[in-house]
């Protein structure tokens, strides 16, 4: 069989079986026509994830069966035995500590080799693609910039601000010619359309400055239209999750946009990373919340666990939704099947939340950054040994997050 041929039966078995991703909750219907064929959605772009003349590997929408995921979970139940149980507290306390230096580490040793630029958040995010009307973006844990900086390039009205407690990555993306470039653009009295800063989202609002008329200014609170959380609050031990969503809303403007993606409960890469905590059940910290061996916590979120953190931070749930893909690596011989949280919030107008009618559904009491940061604590981490060979598996189980 030549190379075509081994390609093309290969993704004729893929589009034979029946594929449709799932949704549910508000607005659950449209965006891929019906559900059934190959997404528009991403990740990554339809194009780009299915010329099988340039690419190994293949995305596929999938419906996992309600017998599947309870398979799934039976799984992961086996694997604990007699129950989570979570590591000891000093543990835990540790590796939250550290967090910072766990994944500053991560892109000392990767750069900006690990993750890909995704060119597809424009299609999962219609706003973010809109040239007609003016966008201030945040992104909340930015690393490199895989989000940011292509999306530069494909909305010139967008002005991209981007925060991330590592510096290195910090530091790596302001050495994007690309962002340099952004970052030196003048508009009006204005200097700049890509910002960066150094930003703890456990710990504050975001902390940066931009320049007018020659000066910096902070930029305070309510100053961007939309804020992206992507892959970003997986990573966040979830005794901090309302702290870190209270700093975020207090940058967004009343009415601004939360869009979210990140790893669902069930995904694969969660049936991967388990085996290898219950051995060293100190990486174990929480119910769907591990840590990786390089020092980084993941956690996997169901959809009710994303909407009630929203909806009390004070919150309207736009979109929510599962999103599903297989994705084939024909080098590889490997399918994974993959599952992610996908939301729209929008955070609701101070006057309904200050004096609004109690009866409305989007009133909602918002506790306040400081009140939700009470509940931080911090000691030392405990050292950890990287396995190159299990740095390799994360990277697959990474290529979308
Ligand atoms: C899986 S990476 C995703 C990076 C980027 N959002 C993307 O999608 O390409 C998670 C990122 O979140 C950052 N992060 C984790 N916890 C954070 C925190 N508390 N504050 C700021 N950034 C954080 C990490 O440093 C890392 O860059």
């Amino acid at each position: 069989m030549t190379e075509l041929e081994t390609c093309l039966s290969y993704y004729l078995t893929m589009r034979s079986c029946e594929y449709h991703t799932i949704r549910w909750g508000p607005n659950s219907s449209k965006k891929d026509g019906g559900g059934k064929g190959m997404t528009i959605s991403g990740p990554p772009s339809a194009n780009e994830a299915n010329d099988i003349s340039k690419t190994d590997e293949l995305w596929m929408e999938d419906n996992m069966t309600s017998d599947e995921r309870e398979e799934r979970r039976l799984k992961i139940e086996a694997m604990l035995g007699d129950g989570v149980n979570p590591a000891d507290s000093a543990i835990v306390e540790g590796f939250k500590s550290k967090a910072s230096n766990y994944w500053d580490d991560f892109y000392k040793r990767n750069g900006d080799r690990f993750f890909k630029d995704r060119h597809y958040l424009h299609s999962a995010f219609p706003e973010l693609g809109n040239e007609a009307t003016p966008f201030t973006l945040l992104e909340c844990g930015c690393g490199v910039g895989n989000s940011l900086i292509p999306l530069l390039e494909v909305n010139k009205n967008l002005t991209v601000i981007g925060g991330d407690f590592a510096t290195t990555a910090i530091e790596t993306m302001r050495k994007d010619p690309r962002y340099v470039k952004a970052n030196a653009q003048k508009m009006g009295d204005l200097t700049g359309r890509a910002f960066s800063e150094v930003w703890d989202i456990t710990k504050s609002p975001y902390p940066g400055s931009y320049i007018k008329g020659g000066e910096p200014h902070k930029f305070g609170e309510n100053f961007c239209d939309g804020a992206l959380l992507l892959f970003c609050l997986s990573a966040v031990p979830p005794s901090k999750f309302s702290t870190s969503i209270a700093n975020i809303s207090s940058c967004l403007k009343p009415g601004g946009l939360l869009l979210f993606r990140d790893y669902g409960h069930l995904d694969d890469s969660q049936l991967h990373l388990l085996p290898s905590c219950v051995k060293d059940r100190g990486r174990i910290l929480d119910e769907n919340t591990y840590v990786k061996q390089d020092g980084t916590i993941c956690h996997y979120f169901s959809l009710q666990e994303i909407e009630e953190l929203f909806v009390k931070a004070g919150f309207k749930v736009l979109e929510l939704e599962y999103i599903q893909r297989q994705y084939a690596n024909r080098g590889e011989g490997k399918v994974r099947r993959r599952i992610w949280c996908h939301a729209k919030f929008q955070k609701v107008k101070d006057e309904v939340r200050d004096g609004g009618d109690k009866d409305d559904e989007s009133f909602v009491m918002i506790p306040s950054a400081s009140e939700a940061q009470q509940q931080s604590a911090s000691t030392e981490a405990m050292p950890l040994k990287v396995d190159d060979s299990d740095e390799e598996k994360q990277k697959c189980a990474c290529i979308i997050g």
